[in-house]
């Protein structure tokens, strides 16, 4: 391969996982830390771990809910499993956090190089129409997509490839031309069964998922995106 071809090349679309990869889901229980005592992080990671899991469990079981619905269960879980003891403000408070979740820093000007490019971006996500739709307005992310896909529109969650097929169909793009970008090793592993080339944002240090698929590079956050699919 000669030294100066892309990673990831004839790439026309960056397709972005929301939830912890453009989002900081630890934002919602980090803004209201001082009414979590010491737990802000245990209810965190907890609330995290069973959305995710309740996400599985219910597409494997052939039912569907939205994903504020099983943000909302994972709440209570979570709640209980690290003793803190919520009124009903507390919770709705905690429920509201998730709508406004900052983006992480590198998000905004890796979405500006990408546009500016004219790669087409966007994002492929669990979360339901309105969590997407506020979200990226709040963390000014809106204009810089061209598609906020979420999975409600084929009724099943991640990592099912008929989400992945979405955005085959929603941007006209084929499979091999579109980047998917994920924090999320399972997600990362869904998306690379599908057929996409897969950049794996490893923000936090997490252990490599031992599945059949993977991602074809590993980068500690969003920055060296662009240069991996050629535009520097
Ligand atoms: C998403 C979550 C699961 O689909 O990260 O955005």
């Amino acid at each position: 391969m000669p030294a100066d071809e892309p990673l990831f090349p004839g790439i026309r679309a960056c397709v972005f996982d929301a939830y912890g990869t453009l989002f900081d889901t630890s934002s919602a229980a980090e803004r209201l830390r001082s009414r979590l005592d010491d737990r802000a992080d245990a209810l965190s990671a907890a609330w995290r771990t069973k959305q995710l899991e309740y996400t599985w469990l219910m597409s494997l079981m052939g039912r569907h809910v939205d994903f504020m619905a099983v943000t909302s269960w994972a709440l209570d879980f979570a709640l209980e499993q690290t003793g803190i003891t919520a009124d009903a403000q507390l919770r709705a408070d905690l429920m509201d956090q998730y709508r406004v979740l900052d983006a992480y820093p590198d998000a905004r000007g890796t979405l500006e190089t990408l546009k500016k490019a004219g790669i087409a971006t966007a994002i492929l996500s669990n979360g339901s129409p309105e969590m997407l739709r506020s979200a990226t307005v709040t963390a000014r992310i809106g204009t810089l997509l061209d598609y906020v896909l979420s999975v409600e529109s084929v009724g099943i969650f991640k990592p099912h490839p008929r989400v992945y097929q979405l955005a085959v169909e929603r941007l006209g793009v084929v499979r091999r031309q579109i980047c998917f970008v994920s924090s999320n090793g399972w997600d990362v592993a869904g998306a690379a069964c599908f057929g996409f080339p897969v950049l794996w944002v490893n923000r936090t240090g997490r252990t490599a998922e031992r599945l059949p698929t993977g991602p074809s590079a590993t980068r500690p956050d969003l920055k060296s995106l662009p240069e991996l699919i050629g535009l520097s």
